[in-house]
């Protein structure tokens, strides 16, 4: 049921731009993680690395005992075979249809006859939701659809690991929220070790066991949701708040002078959101991985913003003091990403306090 990946002081550079360094982390086994980070920190990079597509300068990538970083071109094609990934826009191609697209890895990497693979596909597109799209092209169908083609492709070599490249860029609201109820979905079936990058707060707040956030070069934290949903570290909490004040500029970082101008300014940091509760599979069941609501800020003396675990409809409504810096995304929608009336949301403000 999914493999534990430990990365230790992982380090990339292409020729003298460092990309990242000293990134330490451990997935683990079966959990959905989340990495986050601006544009261009190099998640995809990140990624690409894990499945031993680039090289890294120095570190490890432990799965079983062996050194991804370590291993010689025909064993790492070996360990590879563990991996499925969700590339950025499905990665399909063209000219074949969807169908085609998906019994691809079978066809390259299996001796399986075409009546065996036929029952992988049409199964992996049911998990889905494609059965009926079989013959479509990837033209002609929607950037949803195609991202879902492609996941019914990373899954058909029965993966233990699951790599997921923004599989919410690109998407309006509802399809990334039924994107992720999918992967929620998914993961409550497969067990597989599940990891997303993506720069989509929502999806980071509301899907993952972890969250592990890139910044400046850096992994700047790492850890359960909760812990994150509840830190005051300044990158983490101006990232995973959506909130203008802190070290995160428009471009990059901000400058020394911009932050000593916000600090003289004395604006306060508005207060943290409620943590809202994790999205759990859509038939009712208890993924294997899943902690209860609260329970990380239980067992370190940790309390959580007000508001925080209530059922879906209250959960992200209205904060304690709603102002102009609540981020959009969180306040107004519920964790499935339906708009809540007014009603709800005055309610909800009620219940908080
Ligand atoms: N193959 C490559 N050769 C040189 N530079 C690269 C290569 N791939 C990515 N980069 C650089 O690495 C940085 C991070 O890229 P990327 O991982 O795509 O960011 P993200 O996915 O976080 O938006 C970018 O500056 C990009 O130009
Ligand atoms: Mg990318």
């Amino acid at each position: 049921m999914g493999v534990e990946i430990r990365v230790e002081g992982l380090t990339k550079s292409f020729g003298r731009q460092v990309i990242w360094q000293d990134v330490s982390l451990t997935l683990p086994a079966g959990e959905i993680s989340v990495m986050l980070g601006p544009s261009g920190t190099g998640k995809s990079v990140f990624l690409k690395t894990l499945v031993g597509l680039l090289k890294p300068d120095r570190g490890s990538i432990t799965i079983e005992g062996r050194d991804l970083t370590r291993l010689k071109e025909a064993d790492l094609y070996e360990v590879r075979r563990l991996f499925g990934v969700l590339f950025q826009d499905g990665a399909l191609f063209g000219s074949m249809n969807l169908y085609d697209n998906i019994a691809f890895p079978l066809r390259e990497h299996t001796r399986k006859t075409e009546r065996a693979i036929k029952d992988i596909v049409l199964d992996k597109m049911d998990m889905v939701g494609l059965i009926g799209s079989e013959s479509k092209l990837p033209g002609e169908v929607s950037g949803g659809m195609r991202k879902r083609a492609g996941l019914a492709r990373a899954l058909v070599l029965d993966p233990e690991i699951i790599l997921f490249d923004e599989p919410d860029s690109g998407l309006d609201p509802v399809r990334t929220a039924y994107l992720n109820q999918l992967i929620v979905d998914l993961n409550a079936a497969i067990e597989a070790t599940f990891l997303i990058v993506t720069h989509d707060i929502n999806t980071a707040r509301t899907v993952p066991d972890n969250i592990g956030l890139l910044y400046h070069r850096h992994l700047a934290m790492f850890g359960p949701r909760e812990m994150l949903l509840s830190s005051e570290e300044p990158v983490v909490r101006q990232f995973l708040n959506a909130q203008r004040q802190g070290p995160i500029g428009m471009a990059e970082e901000k400058d020394a002078d911009e932050l000593a101008q916000e600090e003289a300014s004395g604006q306060e940091l508005p207060a943290l959101p409620p943590i809202p509760i994790q999205l759990s599979p859509s038939d009712g069941a208890t993924r294997a991985t899943a902690r209860e609501p609260g329970a990380w800020c239980r067992e370190h003396g940790i309390t959580p913003p007000p508001g925080s675990f209530q059922s879906s409809s209250t959960a992200t409504t209205a904060t304690a003091t709603p102002g102009r810096d609540d981020p959009p995304a969180i306040a107004g929608t519920t964790v499935d990403g339906t708009p809540v009336d007014g009603t709800e949301l005055a309610a909800a403000g009620r219940c908080d306090g």
